[in-house]
């Protein structure tokens, strides 16, 4: 589904990611792990054209898409949810999500299975996005980039400031969304046992390199966070 080879990443003058290569298999869910400012945000800003990528080669469905803009990479079907989340506050729920839609130039409707994913999102949709709880907000900022139906979803830090209570509502919808909606799905975590109940493949990232990667079935979680410790 998508293969990063030789990447290198920049803001300004410095270099952040020197020569990356990874992939996420069609069908998997793969996650990307490695403690803060290692560059694995920037990781999904190169996917998604946001940030300068001089070197290497990004290929989805082995299509390079390095020379393509946002918006094209977006309606080439990769769905992104940004650290934070970036819903608008100020916003009804519905309306956030119908933004999901211009993805495909504002046409279609959103679809009942991304109430069938997140019922709570059809019980407020006249809710303003700002007076949603942290978990509503995730939920919220995952079913907007659904709606223009991606078939990769990348996920940047979907755990973070969120109930614990809520952080399995958010991995259930996760492996629906894999398993029911047939969608391959790259996320970032730094909450591990989380991400690696999920996954199928991890990668760990140091200083913009991969350090440590395989299957999560055969994963050694302690060597995982021996890797993720300051070092
Ligand atoms: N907009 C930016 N301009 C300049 N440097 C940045 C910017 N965003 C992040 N960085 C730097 O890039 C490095 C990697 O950041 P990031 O990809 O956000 O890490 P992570 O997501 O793993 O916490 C950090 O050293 C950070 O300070
Ligand atoms: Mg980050």
């Amino acid at each position: 589904m998508l293969e990063i080879k030789n990447l290198s990443s920049y803001y300004g003058e410095s270099r952040i990611i020197p020569s990356l290569t990874m992939s996420v298999p069609k069908g998997e869910i793969v996650c990307l792990v490695g403690r803060n400012g290692v560059g694995k945000s920037t990781t999904l800003k190169s996917i998604m054209g946001m940030v300068k990528t001089p070197e290497g080669s990004i290929l989805l469905d082995g299509k390079e898409i390095i020379g393509k803009k946002t918006y094209e990479r977006a309606a080439l079907g990769i769905g992104y949810v940004p650290q934070g989340r970036e819903i608008f506050p100020q916003l009804t729920v519905a309306e956030n999500l119908e933004l999901g839609l211009q993805v495909n130039g504002g046409k279609g409707e959103i679809g009942e299975e991304i109430f069938e994913l997140f019922p709570i999102i059809k019980t407020f949709m006249n809710r303003k996005g700002g007076n949603l709880s942290g978990g509503q907000q995730q939920q919220l900022a995952i079913a907007r980039a659904l709606v223009s139906h991606p078939k990769l979803l990348i996920l940047d830090e979907p755990t973070e400031g969120i109930q614990p209570s809520i952080i399995e509502d958010i991995a259930s919808a996760i492996e629906r969304v894999n398993k029911e909606l047939g969608i391959t799905i790259l996320i970032v975590e730094q909450y591990l046992d989380f991400v690696l109940s999920v996954s199928d493949r991890y990668y760990v990232m140091d200083k913009g390199e991969i350090t440590l990667n395989g299957f999560t079935k055969d994963a050694d979680s302690q060597a995982i966070q021996a890797k993720m410790a300051i070092g």
